[in-house]
């Protein structure tokens, strides 16, 4: 199983939802490959913001090691599911789907938590630590119902 995380700038959100999975399928000795990416290359090459790695470090979740990088049409080869942040970011990754298999690969990732809800993780890039911090909480909770999907053969 190969999952990747996709929100605008790939330095907030998706490398929080990277970095909460990516530990929880380490501590378990899950067979599952995370990575992320951003559907712009605003941030190519760069760390997390400061402030999401800080709330990273504040709760027991760094991600200071990962580098952002665009979204690409190869990763509909290399990835079995695409998680999506927003509902712009999901509209930006399926208009560069080829086709219906690539297309049922991408999720908003709150729908894990809340089906059907089709909610957003807020973005937090022009918010206070708080803003952070509930992208945090929420992405927490995301990631244990994937976990959890994924335990129990549920994750299509
Ligand atoms: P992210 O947040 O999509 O969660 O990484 C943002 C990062 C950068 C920008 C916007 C959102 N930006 O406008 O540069």
């Amino acid at each position: 199983m190969r999952i990747l995380m996709v929100c605008l700038g790939n330095i907030c959100r998706s490398p929080m939802a990277d970095g909460h999975l990516r530990k929880k399928v380490k501590d378990l000795n899950l067979d599952v490959v995370v990575d992320s990416a951003g559907t712009t290359n605003f941030h190519n090459g760069v760390a997390p913001d400061k402030r999401m790695i800080a709330t990273g470090v504040k709760f027991g979740t760094p991600i200071d090691e990962l580098r952002a990088r665009q979204f690409k049409v190869a990763d509909f080869d290399n990835f079995d599911l695409i998680y999506c942040m927003d509902s712009s970011n999901l509209t930006n990754v399926l208009s560069l789907a080829r086709n219906d298999a690539d297309r049922q690969k991408v999720l908003l990732i709150l729908n894990e938590l809340e089906p059907n809800s089709n909610t957003a993780v807020p973005d937090p890039y022009y918010g206070s630590m708080n803003d952070f911090e509930a992208v945090y909480q929420l992405l927490d909770r995301a990631t244990d119902c994937i976990i959890e999907k994924i335990k129990n053969g549920k994750i299509r």
